[in-house]
């Protein structure tokens, strides 16, 4: 009997099972909605944080989580991916035609297999067509941070022994490049460049972890935890060296169990290329994988 051969190892998930948010902070919802809800044509959370302090922007089965008190830059930039990357191309250009963020730092232009927008306080992003990274059709599909040169071998040992998160390293023509498996078709990316960092500024990431106990046993013992929020979470942000201690690089994981009550929630996603021209009666919501 023949059997096909199936190469079962690209269907392994390590212990970071989902990366749900990126959390930064806004100084101006009105301008947040123009960029995330009108350009990029995401969706604004109907149930949760619906005032003027805060905005959650739901991307298929991940968030942006948007606090209206200041101004938060990632150092790097989010991936994102759409089903129709020409729908997201046309409301970025009527956005800036508009000039509703006319001296600001937003930007949009089309770049080689990807549109690159840059919201009005200089956040960056690269958006997709679905069917680039996996099956996602909507959703975020890396953050990809900027690194100090040297690091990106430590920080994925960081990933693998601490976090229990399988990663790869390569290199380009700047130096290490560190792949950290964060989901089905999810990764955290960190990419060495000897181009001067900005100090981190508190921005950060969400994560849902299947071992819960074991990264914070690591963490606690060497005083690395900031926050013990509750039975289901918990929070730290520094990267470190498993080996040495050395701090590698800042970003604050709030990771959370699969016991916490927003995991596996179900995200409202609505249909962007609805208008009142070319209404499509039943065609509202987007269903995504
Ligand atoms: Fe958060």
């Amino acid at each position: 009997m023949d059997e096909k051969m199936y190469d079962r190892t690209s269907d392994d998930m390590g212990n970071i099972v989902g990366m749900e948010h990126v959390n930064f902070l806004v100084p101006n919802q009105q301008m947040a909605t123009d960029f995330y809800a009108g350009g990029l044509g995401f969706t604004r959370d109907p149930y949760m944080m619906v005032d003027t302090d805060n905005m959650w922007i739901n991307v298929g089965q991940q968030q942006f989580h948007l606090p209206t008190r200041g101004t938060q830059v990632l150092r790097g930039h989010v991936g994102l991916v759409v089903p129709d990357l020409e729908g997201v191309k046309q409301r970025l250009t009527t956005l800036r035609e508009s000039g509703k963020l006319q001296d600001t730092s937003f930007t949009c232009s089309a770049d080689n297999g990807y549109v690159s927008a840059t919201c009005p306080w200089g956040n960056q992003f690269r958006i997709y067509q679905a069917g680039t990274y996996g099956n996602m059709s909507l959703g975020i599909p890396y953050v990809e941070f900027d690194v100090e040169p040297g690091t990106a071998a430590g920080i994925g040992q960081f990933y693998m022994q601490v976090m229990k998160a399988p990663y790869t390293l390569t290199q380009d023509i700047n130096g290490g490049v560190a792949r950290v498996r964060v989901g089905r078709d999810q990764e955290l990316v960190f990419r060495e460049t000897s181009a001067p960092l900005p100090d981190y500024d508190g921005h950060h990431i969400a994560v849902y972890v299947a071992n819960f106990s074991g990264p914070h046993k690591f963490l606690c013992e060497r005083g690395l935890i900031t926050q013990e929020s509750d039975q289901h979470q918990y929070r730290f942000e520094d990267i470190v060296h498993p080996e040495t201690g050395k701090v590698l690089f800042k970003i604050e994981h709030e990771v959370r169990s699969l016991f916490h009550p927003m995991y596996g929630r179900e995200m409202v996603n609505r249909n962007p290329s609805q208008n009142l021209r070319a209404y499509s009666r039943g065609g509202d919501v987007l269903v995504v994988a």
